[in-house]
């Protein structure tokens, strides 16, 4: 679990640490690859961290989490707690993001974020998903980088914080069907 002080969510991650981290070009990335002004449903949202910077890039956006220490974080947005599994909104988003290392979750986790992802989708719509790839694990091992859990969910395979620079982690969108690097490293403290 994390540790820190203030609030814990339940997947782990400490409410304070989010709360001071900064978008390391998600928002950017997402915006690029992804229709002008595109209605995004992000699930997970936690504070805002990446929600803030698209919607002043344009984006209509509705943040989802479930916990309200995070959404309290966000008041200047829209947002609504509830457990991704059992979301099921009467609108659709031309984007769902499942951002951070959400899709690194056990693998019936996975499933049910998937089916909500799905559900929330256009006919046409865009899902996005932010991952660290089982290379980043090791070569963040191999450099001796780790030092903590960010955020340990009992059921997740979630990546390590760390004390220096990391290898680069990746985006897939299927818009553009080619994998793009964060256009820099996060130094010194870890999106997981
Ligand atoms: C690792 S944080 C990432 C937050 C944000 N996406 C970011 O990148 O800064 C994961 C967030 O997802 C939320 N979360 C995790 N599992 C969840 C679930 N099953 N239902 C709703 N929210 C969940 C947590 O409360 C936390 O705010």
């Amino acid at each position: 679990m994390g540790t820190g002080p203030g609030a814990i969510t339940n997947d782990g991650c400490a409410v304070d640490f989010y709360a001071l981290l900064p978008a390391f070009g998600e928002p950017e990335i997402v915006h690029a690859a992804v229709p002008a002004a595109a209605s995004i449903l992000e699930l997970g949202c936690g504070t805002g961290r990446i929600l803030r910077p698209l919607a002043a890039l344009g984006h209509p956006v509705l943040g989802v989490d479930d916990s309200a220490d995070m959404l309290a974080r966000v008041p200047d947005l829209p947002v609504m707690a509830s457990a991704i599994e059992t979301l099921r909104l009467d609108r659709t988003f031309d984007v769902v993001l499942l951002a951070s290392t959400m899709i690194n979750s056990d693998p019936a986790t996975r499933r049910a974020f998937l089916a909500t992802v799905r559900h929330h989708l256009d006919g046409d719509g865009v899902a996005v998903f932010q991952q660290s790839p089982p290379e980043w694990f090791k070569a963040s091992a191999e450099a001796g980088l780790v030092t903590r859990h960010a955020c340990a969910s009992k059921s997740s395979t979630r990546p390590p914080t760390t004390s220096g620079p990391m290898p680069g982690r990746h985006i897939r969108s299927p818009a553009r069907n080619s994998p793009a690097t964060w256009p820099r490293p996060a130094s010194g403290s870890a999106t997981g």
